[in-house]
């Protein structure tokens, strides 16, 4: 099965891209060789699959377009870079995976469970996270600090409370259905307590 994968999962503006960084600086340290990387993205055609899923657009994209780009740039991303490292000794930290395409696409654009859960195997190769960290936050704490950072909005960040409602609950009943495989973490601690209990709950998994 190679290294291990574990993947970062959270609605919009729950700290998953600073606790990435900062497990990545922690294992640095330690001398444990892993990549970090991203979904949608990691390699050059799955991030222009990204650009084209999150850029502001006109024309109005169905919820199937929007879930097989998901699905095509993951195709990419696990097989040009998520399995040879991990098949390569190396670990990958990934800031979301299928079980964001289950809660947005599945939960919150209301596409039927059973497709996704296929779709997503078939794009992944069957791969599963070893570890799952969901960092829980209301959107309304999400979504203020997404607009504290000033940028435009993207094509999802710009959805609906609602949306972003039904997106946190997708996440707590997958973390619910698979508690072997979640570790379910507040949002809204301090970065610095998250960071700890990210590393206790991947020494408890992988003995790092
Ligand atoms: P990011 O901004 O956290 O990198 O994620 C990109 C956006 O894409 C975010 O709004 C979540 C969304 N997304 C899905 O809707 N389905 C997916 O399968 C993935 C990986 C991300």
């Amino acid at each position: 099965m190679g290294a291990p994968f574990v993947t970062f999962e959270g609605i919009e503006g729950s700290g998953k891209t600073t606790q990435v960084r900062l497990l990545s600086e922690y294992l640095a340290g330690k001398g444990i060789p892993h990549l970090v990387t991203r979904e949608p993205g990691g390699t050059p055609i799955a991030n222009e699959i990204r650009s084209l899923l999150l850029s502001p657009r006109e024309e109005p994209v169905f919820p199937e377009t929007e879930l097989l780009l998901y699905e095509a740039a993951r195709a990419q991303h696990v097989r040009s870079v998520i399995l040879p490292a991990m098949a390569s000794g190396t670990a990958v930290l990934c800031d979301r995976f299928c079980d964001a395409t289950t809660a947005y696409q599945g939960f919150s654009r209301g596409i039927d469970g059973a497709r996704i859960e296929w779709l997503n195997a078939f794009a992944a190769a069957g791969l599963v996270p070893g570890l799952t960290v969901l960092l829980d936050i209301p959107p309304g704490e999400g979504l203020a600090r997404v607009s504290s950072r000033g940028f435009r909005l993207d094509r999802l960040e710009g959805e609906s409370p609602r949306f972003h409602q039904s997106v946190r609950e997708g996440y707590l009943r997958l973390c619910a259905q698979h508690p072997e495989r979640f570790a379910r973490i507040d949002g809204r601690l301090p970065v610095d307590d998250i960071a700890r209990a990210v590393r206790t709950a991947v020494s408890t998994r992988f003995g790092w």
